[in-house]
């Protein structure tokens, strides 16, 4: 597809999704009005919604049509933007620029930060948990499906998927000795992989996709996902912060091991090319169109926001 075609449809689909998202999103009412507010103002500054979006493509993919889908859309993106909103605080990753914004603990202070976190993982859950309204009950197989989609949400966004990886990441960064290539990789596969894993699978999972293509899109989300935050980690050194909506140069200031400190800058950008093109051509053992999602995949390798 024609390079302009391609981001025109790539805007589509996130405004699409955007709308998905915010009819999901609570009132702010009730004398909790304050933490939902942080809430909403986290989801709402917008992002790429590339976890949605992957999930989306990978259930299109794999031959869903229903609507069960959407709560999980919704839900992906909440578990996303908690992990952002925490990543921020500055127990963490002390930040206060995101997503063109300031990050919601330096608008609504530390301890609505840390609620609105918490507030947005919760509702992830109640949001997708309503699929299984969305599916008819006497549909064993369909409430099933609806069931391994949550554990599989469930389990990537937990201790050994994306807070796995937070622990370690934050743990490597007080240390004295450096990390090696292979505890860099962990950090990667759980705190970034995890949850764009979980994307791609959840999507496959509620299309009733067989065990082994989960399989494959297991794997195509981990080099996804590695490429991903190896990306990140090559924008924090030599991104603009404008286009990127955070900081540039946080992790230095945080005396953050990444990918670069560790491989240098060419060898980085090599591997973020090396890992996203064996995403794609994972791709192919799918026979439906997969081309938007291909092409997503490769236009990775050169995003700058
Ligand atoms: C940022 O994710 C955090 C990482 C895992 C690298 P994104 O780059 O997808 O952030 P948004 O959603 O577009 O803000
Ligand atoms: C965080 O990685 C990944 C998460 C699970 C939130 P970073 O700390 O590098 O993400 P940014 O650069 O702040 O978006
Ligand atoms: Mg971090
Ligand atoms: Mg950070
Ligand atoms: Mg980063």
């Amino acid at each position: 597809m024609e390079k302009q075609k391609f981001n025109e449809l790539l805007r589509k689909k996130a405004a699409e999704l955007d709308e998905i998202i915010q009819s999901f999103l609570p009132a702010e009412e009730g004398l909790q009005k304050t933490v939902i507010s942080a809430m909403n103002y986290s989801v709402l500054a917008g992002g790429k919604r590339l976890r949605p979006m992957l999930m989306l493509e990978a259930y299109r993919m794999c031959g869903g049509r229903g609507g069960e889908i959407e709560p999980f859309l919704a839900a992906v993106e909440m578990i996303h933007t908690y992990s952002l909103v925490h990543d921020d605080l500055p127990a963490m990753d002390n930040d206060s620029y995101r997503r063109g914004r300031e990050t919601t603990w330096k608008v609504y202070g530390e301890t609505m930060g840390i609620l609105a976190g918490d507030g947005l993982l919760n509702l992830a859950f109640e949001t997708a948990l309503k699929a299984f309204d969305r599916v008819d009950g006497k549909d064993a197989e369909a409430m099933k499906r609806v069931a391994g989609a949550l554990k599989t949400l469930a389990e990537k966004a937990g201790i050994r998927g994306m807070i796995g990886g937070q622990t370690a990441d934050i743990e490597a960064e007080g240390r004295r000795e450096s990390v090696t290539g292979e505890e860099l990789l962990f950090i990667h596969r759980c705190k970034t992989a995890a949850l764009i894993q979980a994307s791609l699978t959840v999507g496959a999972i509620l299309a009733g996709a067989s065990e082994g293509q989960v399989e494959i899109l297991e794997k195509c989300g981990e080099d996804l996902g590695i490429a991903f935050q190896i990306q990140d980690d090559i924008l924090d050194v030599v991104g603009d912060s404008g286009e990127l909506g955070k900081p540039v140069g946080s992790d230095a200031e945080n005396h953050k091991q990444t990918y670069v400190t560790l491989c240098g800058l060419e060898r980085a950008k090599e591997d973020v090319e090396r890992y996203s093109k064996e995403a794609a051509a994972l791709l192919g053992e799918f026979e439906a169109d997969h081309s938007f999602l291909e092409q997503l995949f490769l236009t990775l390798i050169r995003r700058r926001r």
